[in-house]
């Protein structure tokens, strides 16, 4: 392979060098500078997060009157909150006045949302209420300054918003195809029990390629879980903008710890473009979803969900999250090692397995469309 040009390609240059037309017979993976160069970090915001339904809060967060919750969604400061009519808004999180965030906490819950910077008051609808003193502004329009709304929408179990204007709605975005499909795994029948956060020194698509490669990586690099998967049985599907990996699971020759805590038949693996993914087994759920924090630095955040989250059900519950943990602390390491040869001069790109990679080519191509829109 050729070593790496010495003159420093344009940002269109950096996106058109990948044929997204390739079939995955003869297609290549992302190019390196894809996963190391600020700009590509850059445009990603503007199109890959902006454009597409985020992840914002887990229903159960924002169920009452009040609730709320405050996440950062392509670079912007975002609040969900139930309003006092029960509905679910979604608002940027920036004051009128004077730009600070109106709602400072992670979750809570409030009567108004009061701006803690010169006490500027909003309702949970948005609109302003309070403005201390304020009199003798003139053509303030009062009416026309609340907060700016964002899209906001639910499925199952989670709270979306979409901070770029057009586009598909929520339920285009996921599909008919993947709404029906999950519909009889009950996911509401399902409940929060712990979140954990993890990082990872790698760009945030080493992650999800590492997600994506069909169980690629699992019999070298997780033999716990591999030794309740039917690896040979796994299978692979795409849709228009997500994928499923699923497995048969095994009890003959678990290893104890997982196979203790990963039963039913199959395990089900979706991940929706670009960085949700909803992991079940019977009677047990992780959503991972997969936030850019810096060109090389990513923050996964995973719930766990049970069927049962009684007392005498938590040891048991705390056993599979320790499982789930496992996985991801051997994850750390090679995606930190992907990361540090994708800057090598050696590395421009690799080739795809067609019996194991058809997610990860569909990832690909997705963000292709994605960063080409926005140049
Ligand atoms: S910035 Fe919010 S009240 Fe001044
Ligand atoms: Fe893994």
């Amino acid at each position: 392979m050729k070593e790496r040009e010495s003159v420093s390609p344009s940002l269109r240059e950096i996106v058109e060098s990948y044929d997204a037309a390739a079939p995955l017979a003869e297609a290549w993976t992302i190019p390196a500078p894809w996963y190391t160069d600020p700009r590509v970090f850059e445009l990603e915001r503007r199109t890959v997060f902006a454009r597409s339904w985020q992840l914002a809060a887990r229903a159960d967060q924002v169920g009452e009157p009040g609730r709320y919750v405050t996440c950062e969604i392509a670079g912007e400061p975002v609040v969900v909150v139930r309003g006092s009519d029960k509905t679910l808004r979604g608002f940027f999180n920036v004051c009128r006045h004077h730009a600070a965030a109106v709602v400072t906490e992670e979750e809570g819950e409030a009567r108004v949302l009061r701006c803690p910077y010169h006490g500027w008051t909003y309702t949970l609808e948005g609109e302003l209420k309070g403005t201390p003193d304020f009199a003798g502004v003139c053509g303030f329009d009062r009416a026309a300054s609340g907060l700016v709304p964002v899209e906001c929408a639910e499925w199952e179990n989670w709270v979306f918003v979409k901070t770029g204007r057009g586009g598909p709605t929520l339920e285009e975005f996921l599909s008919n195809e993947l709404i029906e499909q999950t519909r009889p795994l009950d996911f509401k029948n399902l409940r929060w029990m712990e979140r954990r956060h993890y990082s990872f020194e790698c760009n945030w698509k080493v992650f999800v390629d590492n997600y994506l490669d069909g169980g690629y990586h699992v019999p070298y690099l997780h033999k716990g879980l591999d030794s309740v998967l039917d690896y040979s049985n796994y299978t692979i599907e795409n849709g228009e903008r997500f994928c499923l990996q699923s497995s048969p699971v095994v009890s003959k020759g678990a290893e104890a710890e997982t196979g203790a805590v990963r039963g039913g038949e199959r395990a089900l693996y979706y991940w929706v473009y670009p960085n949700f993914m909803v992991n079940w087994y019977e009677g047990v759920l992780d959503t991972n979803l997969v936030l850019p924090r810096g060109v090389e630095r990513t923050e996964v955040i995973f719930d766990f969900y049970f069927a049962d989250v009684s007392e005498s059900a938590r040891p048991r519950n705390l056993a599979s999250i320790d499982v789930g943990q496992r996985i991801q602390d051997e994850d750390v390491s090679i995606c930190k090692s992907v990361q540090r040869g994708l800057s090598s001069r050696a590395y421009r790109a690799g080739r795809l397995s067609v019996r194991r990679e058809a997610g990860e080519h569909l990832f690909h191509r997705l963000l292709y469309t994605s960063l080409l829109a926005g140049l």
